[in-house]
């Protein structure tokens, strides 16, 4: 392991804004699971919720365009997380938080209800393990049950083509679930004024680079 991950390791111990917990399947539940509104937040506003965050930029940068929303960024990896904890809190961001976890582990610590929308970003394909893409059933379910109600807005972005129409075609048409935006070039005259073109990730910037299109898919969960 290199020396510059192990000194993120070593600070991540130090930032107030990131918790983490055992990628294990032994039992456990974050002590914050149902209070992260008052409990961290200290604050009634929605909790918005990024999946597979990587560095945090998606997560930091919707919290800095909206302060009246709570945001968390969930991943597994320990020194992506770092770049979001610290520019958080270089800034003092106190509607940001991280979690360091396994997506499968979700619910382990967020209760139902308490997410209010969810952003899956530029998930790994996992072209031969369905189950493990992030907009899966299988996680879709578990994110229903984060919602109130059962209903929430999941953002899609990716720059995979296969991913985008299999979660269009293969889950969220024949779930019935109600499509807010779809389209399979987000910077695409026509589209670029859509909010979710208004931060770009890490890897986003990267695809954009190469010339790729980012497909964004936008539904209500019910
Ligand atoms: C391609 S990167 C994208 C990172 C970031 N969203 C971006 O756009 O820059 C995918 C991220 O998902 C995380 N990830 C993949 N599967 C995960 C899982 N089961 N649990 C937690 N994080 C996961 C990886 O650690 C990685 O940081």
């Amino acid at each position: 392991m290199g020396k510059n991950k192990l000194a993120k390791f070593e600070e991540n111990l130090g930032f107030k804004n990131l918790f983490q917990f055992p990628a294990t399947i032994l039992p456990w539940e974050a002590p914050l699971r149902g209070h992260w509104q008052e409990g961290y937040y200290g604050n009634s506003n929605p909790v918005v919720l990024e999946m597979g965050c990587g560095k945090g930029d998606y997560t930091v940068g919707l919290a800095r365009r909206y302060p009246d929303k709570n945001f968390v960024g969930l991943d597994i990896k320990g020194a992506r997380l770092w770049r979001g904890c610290k520019t958080a809190t270089e800034e003092s961001m106190a509607n940001v938080a991280f979690v360091r976890t396994r997506a499968e582990f979700v619910e382990r610590v967020f209760a139902p209800g308490e997410i209010s929308e969810i952003w899956i970003t530029f998930p790994d394909p996992q072209p031969s393990k369905p189950n493990k893409r992030l907009c899966s059933p299988m996680f879709l379910e578990r994110y229903r049950k984060l919602f109130p109600g059962g209903r929430g807005i999941v953002h899609l972005k990716t720059d995979d083509g296969d991913l985008y129409e299999y979660c269009l075609h293969e889950v969220v048409e024949p779930a019935g679930y109600e499509i807010l935006a779809s389209t399979a070039d987000l910077y695409a005259e026509e589209t670029a004024q859509s909010e979710a073109a208004a931060v770009q990730t890490f890897y986003e910037k990267r695809w954009l680079a190469e010339g790729r299109k980012i497909k964004y898919l936008a539904f209500r969960l019910m």
